[in-house]
């Protein structure tokens, strides 16, 4: 596990979800209760992004058809969405944002998409 730094964390205040990259991967980093969380930027309903939703109680919105995920495991806690987001860990250190990398991962391709390119 690598862990990469995406963002200052002023980039990233309270009750907001942001988009940024490293290299290939793409996420929503988020600040809930003073806490970075990074996901996935995709939504596993229809691929929405998810840094153009919102923060709630119970985790990140989704703004296209009201899904919720948690963002510590991303699991879905609000239909219509049934399948997990990916969570990737984050450190917070000298006002600096970092997730942790799998070497492995080869970056976030939205889920639909990525099915719909293995079948052509
Ligand atoms: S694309 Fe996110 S809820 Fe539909």
């Amino acid at each position: 596990m690598e862990f990469t730094r995406v963002a200052r964390s002023g980039q990233v205040p309270e009750g907001i979800v942001r988009r940024f990259f490293a290299g290939e991967h793409e996420f929503a980093v988020a600040r809930l209760n003073g806490k970075a969380y990074a996901t996935t930027n995709y939504c596993t309903h229809l691929d929405c992004l998810l840094s153009s939703g919102k923060l709630v109680d119970d985790g990140i919105g989704c703004s296209c058809h009201g899904s919720v995920f948690d963002l510590e495991t991303g699991e879905p806690v609000c239909p219509p969405a049934t399948v997990a987001i990916k969570t990737y860990p984050v450190e917070e250190r000298d006002g600096e944002i970092f997730v942790g990398i799998d070497p492995n991962d080869t970056g976030s391709v939205p889920r639909r998409r990525a099915v719909r390119e293995s079948t052509k």
